[in-house]
């Protein structure tokens, strides 16, 4: 304890584990300490006598449900695009090795205010086959793919007269004549904007989502997301081990009692039980520092157990849906995340979905999410949550304290990796560029 380092990760959230991985790997000396005694944080992975405790506390686990050992519920589920960021993150960092990935089954959107699901077209051919559009629109939509994927820069004559470093993506869309319910399953299922400002801002952020998705998609067909066999818990697991190798430390069942600073308020430790350990810089989720972070909103999820596949999805053994916030008169998109026991996180003939969306009004918080939960069929249990969506009031600098955002509502990694890239940037001053390593294949 009493040796120095040059970072002291507190939390062993995903964002957490991500950022201390990368620091590691850039060759830092990183303690991670985490108050509880399991890993992963506000992203844990619970057994169910965990989730009881958590949510019923003094309630015993019915029998019915089998197996502690069987079952390891995300408290906060995210799937990872293949071509994605985070992707990038776990090769660069070599963490994959400790880890085994399979593919989401599907991905759906649902649209007709909110009475229908679709699978998300991903490519042109898909896209002559959705049942989302009419036969007009379809072909708009197909010369929309056709362009977003051909768009190269050094070749004005792929643009169609069409800049997307100035044009705003309302024009693109304006362009291509598409109707405001497809731009919405564009923005809002492939792009995965989480609202609808992204309208205004120029077209080259919303299509290289599009052909980040398109690409995803491709890697192994059916949806562009994957996600690690026996949950997320796996991953600060996964990340632990890596430290090790590079001579860091993760120690569970250490609290921070409080940071210590110099007279300039700069971080120089943290004090724990064990006595100081120092470091130059701290990191940590809000949950460390709550004097330094403001509460933005709530998120409200329900962890729902099922016995049967979402209905209208093929029978998926695991899906996302988006329900698009237009399509049932909200302001943020409902998000569900279905897995089952082909991921190893609950017993064979189970289903986890997660239902979560932003909360926007005063009443119950399950009636926010009541859309999604409609489209779950009969629900035999349900575990439901709001948690307070918090961020850091400064951007740390100043006292060298660099606090993570909570997560958000959405079910896949895209906002996580973006916090992973604000992080590195106020930490070090420098944009985070992953460079290839020696002797490894490069991440596409
Ligand atoms: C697109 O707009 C940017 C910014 O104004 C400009 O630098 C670039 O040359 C334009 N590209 C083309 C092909 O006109």
């Amino acid at each position: 304890m009493d040796e120095d380092y040059d970072v002291i990760v507190l939390g062993t959230g995903l964002t957490e584990c991500v950022l201390s991985g990368l620091l590691s790997v850039d060759g830092k000396k990183v303690l991670h300490l985490d108050r509880n005694d399991y890993y992963g944080a506000e992203s844990a992975s619970l057994n169910m006598t965990q989730l009881y405790e958590k949510f019923r506390p003094g309630k015993e686990v019915p029998t019915t449900l089998g197996r502690d050992r069987d079952w390891n519920i995300d408290l906060i589920p995210k799937f990872m695009m293949a071509n994605g960021e985070i992707v990038r993150f776990l090769t660069h960092t070599d963490v994959t090795r400790y880890l085994e990935f399979k593919q989401i089954a599907g991905s759906f959107v649902v649209y007709s205010k909110g009475t229908k699901v679709s699978k998300v077209p991903s490519n042109e051919v898909e896209a002559l086959s959705s049942p989302l559009m009419g036969i007009f629109e379809k072909r708009r939509m197909k010369k929309f793919l056709e362009w977003a994927q051909k768009y190269n820069d050094a070749d004005p004559s792929t643009h169609q007269g069409l800049n997307i470093s100035v044009l705003p993506m309302h024009e693109v869309f304006k362009q291509f004549g598409l109707a405001p319910d497809t731009q919405e399953f564009i923005g809002h299922a492939m792009a995965l904007h989480l609202d609808d400002s992204y309208l205004n801002e120029p077209a080259r952020d919303t299509v290289e989502k599009v052909r980040l998705y398109a690409a995803s998609v491709l890697r192994y067909g059916k949806s562009p997301y994957i996600y690690p066999l026996y949950g997320l818990g796996d991953l600060p697991q996964a990340f632990a081990r890596l430290s090790a190798v590079y001579g860091g430390t993760y120690m569970l069942n250490t609290d921070a009692q409080e940071l210590v600073y110099d007279d300039q308020g700069k971080v120089t430790g943290v004090k724990t039980a064990e006595g100081i350990a120092r470091a130059k810089q701290v990191i940590c989720d809000p949950s460390y520092v709550s004097s330094k972070v403001k509460k933005v909103g709530s998120v409200v999820r329900a962890i729902c157990l099922l016995n049967h596949p979402i209905p209208g999805t093929g029978d998926a053994d695991s899906v996302q849906i988006v329900i698009p916030q237009n399509q049932i008169g909200r302001k943020h998109d409902v998000y569900v995340a279905c897995v089952s026991g082909a991921h190893m996180v609950c017993p064979k003939d189970y289903y986890l979905a997660i239902v979560s969306t932003i909360v926007e009004t005063d009443k119950p918080a399950e009636m926010e999410i009541q859309e999604g939960l409609k489209l779950l069929g009969p629900i035999v249990d349900k575990f439901v949550s709001v948690s307070p969506l918090e961020v850091p009031i400064e951007d740390g600098t100043k006292d060298q304290v660099f606090i993570s955002r909570s997560y958000d509502a959405t079910s896949h990694f895209e906002t996580v990796c973006d916090d992973v890239h604000d992080l590195w940037k106020r930490i070090t001053g420098e944009p985070l560029v992953l460079k290839k390593k020696e002797g490894q294949e490069e991440a596409a």
